[in-house]
């Protein structure tokens, strides 16, 4: 197993591995599997790595640097950091044919370790109905902020926890 930067050339392998997590896991929440492909490239990406395995990418994982967003601004306004001085943790999946065997984990400290090279401190926000994931940032040490309800459209909202990493050092 390596954790490698993403390359130009992942794009179709990360591609069909969040299309196959989410005919499984409904994540990304609330889109189509055609609007998968717009969710994957959005997002102000400023560094992302994938898991690979024997040839095959397993796992994906990315920091999002925004100048705007809803969870950076709850998750500056109980931090008392600025909005630049964070980065947002997101896109981490993992093939399920991958799962509890620590690659999530592996992701996600990997991705936190590396937001103070941008002089930022890594937080994220989650589906409150995505379970795996929730347990996963709780198992972590990650500190639950806050919530936020986003209306996507006039019937649907989109749920979610705010979380910001562990202290620097505490893990
Ligand atoms: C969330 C996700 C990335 C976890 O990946 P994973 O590789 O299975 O996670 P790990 O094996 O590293 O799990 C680490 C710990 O997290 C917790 N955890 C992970 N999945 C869990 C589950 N289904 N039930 C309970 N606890 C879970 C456990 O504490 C686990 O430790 P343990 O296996 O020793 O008990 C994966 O389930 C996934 O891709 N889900 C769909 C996409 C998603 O929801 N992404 C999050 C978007 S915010």
């Amino acid at each position: 197993m390596v954790i490698r930067e993403k390359a130009e050339s992942d794009a179709a392998a990360c591609l069909e591995l969040l299309l196959e997590v989410h005919r499984k896991d409904h994540y990304p929440l609330h889109i189509t599997a055609g609007q998968v492909p717009e969710f994957l490239e959005s997002g102000h990406e400023a560094a992302a790595w994938v898991a690979e395995e024997d040839g095959r990418i397993v796992g994906h994982v990315a920091l999002h640097t925004p100048p705007a967003d809803p969870t950076l601004e709850l998750a500056g306004a109980r931090t008392g950091l600025p909005l630049d001085g964070l980065a947002l943790l997101a896109r981490l999946f993992v093939a399920p044919s991958a799962r509890r065997t620590g690659l999530g984990r592996t992701l996600l400290r990997h991705a936190a370790a590396q937001a103070p090279a941008l002089g930022r401190r890594a937080v994220l926000d989650v589906g409150q109905t995505l379970a795996s994931a929730v347990a996963l940032y709780e198992a972590e040490g990650w500190s639950r902020v806050g919530e936020l309800h986003l209306p996507l459209d006039e019937e649907t909202m989109l749920d979610l926890w705010v979380y910001v990493s562990p202290p620097a050092g505490a893990q």
